[in-house]
């Protein structure tokens, strides 16, 4: 399988995790798809030398300045010299919590792909949107206000993740989850041009073993973003093999 058709699941671990788990995946079976384990910081060192090394790691979030005085920040420079090759950007749980805007996402996006690290830039509507039939508003604005002009399209990834979908257990239909993903490709085609025919656009969400096969089959879909069940273990390799 080309490495441009090859699907991509993405652990994102959040606040969680340990190196007990850490070590319960150390014999991860291998995957037809690319699997990027995004542990915390602390752990990114130990993951490299834990996990099989067809596993890539990432990080979950990286400063926008390249270095200084920023007490209790990572760089990007920093999260790749301890092993990461990419890194979640632009999170609902950053954008909420800790009041991240677009302009502040772009200036991230920038940074991580100077030091080489390829963005994961997460996207989405909640609910409050979603029920306004604001989404793709919402999600136009994002994609438009974080991606920089100039990026190279071989390296970024895309997460489609309704916000009212994260850590609920809901999902949307399937026929929603394949509208939003064209809309988000034709999106990108027409302010990019085709080279941004090909990027992973992932689903996030409640994504799980249960659910993962089916909505990996939607055209568009390039992969999934998994938080809460990339935890268990047994499911996680479920997933892994979807
Ligand atoms: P969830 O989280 O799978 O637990 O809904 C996904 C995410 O926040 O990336």
């Amino acid at each position: 399988m080309s490495e441009k058709s090859q699907k991509v699941i993405a652990a994102n671990w959040k606040m969680n995790g340990s190196l007990e788990l850490l070590h319960s995946l150390s014999s991860l079976p291998s995957s037809k798809n690319k699997i990027i384990i995004c542990p915390p910081t602390t752990l990114i060192c130990k993951s490299k030398e834990i996990l099989p090394r067809e596993v890539f790691i990432g990080g979950q979030n990286c400063n926008e300045n390249a270095s200084g005085p920023y007490t209790g920040e990572i760089s990007a420079a920093m999260l790749y010299e301890s092993g990461a090759r990419y890194v979640i950007l632009g999170h609902s749980e950053r954008r909420s919590i800790f009041k991240e805007s677009n302009k502040l996402i772009f200036n991230k996006l920038l940074c991580a792909t100077k030091f080489k690290l390829v963005p994961i830039l997460c996207v989405g509507e909640d609910l409050e949107e979603k029920n306004q039939g604001k989404a793709k508003e919402i999600i136009e604005s994002q994609l438009g206000q974080c991606i920089p002009k100039d990026i190279d399209f071989d390296d970024l990834i895309i997460a489609y993740e309704p916000v009212w979908a994260i850590g609920t257990g809901l999902t949307p239909k399937i026929e929603d989850i394949a509208e939003i993903h064209r809309f988000i490709r034709d999106f990108l085609i027409e302010n990019f041009g085709s080279k941004a025919s090909q990027v992973p656009i992932l689903y996030g969400g409640s994504a799980n073993e249960k659910n993962c096969a089916e909505i990996m089959s939607i055209s568009d879909v390039g992969g999934l973003l998994v938080g809460g069940a990339s935890l268990k273990k047994k499911e996680f390799i479920e997933i892994s093999k979807a």
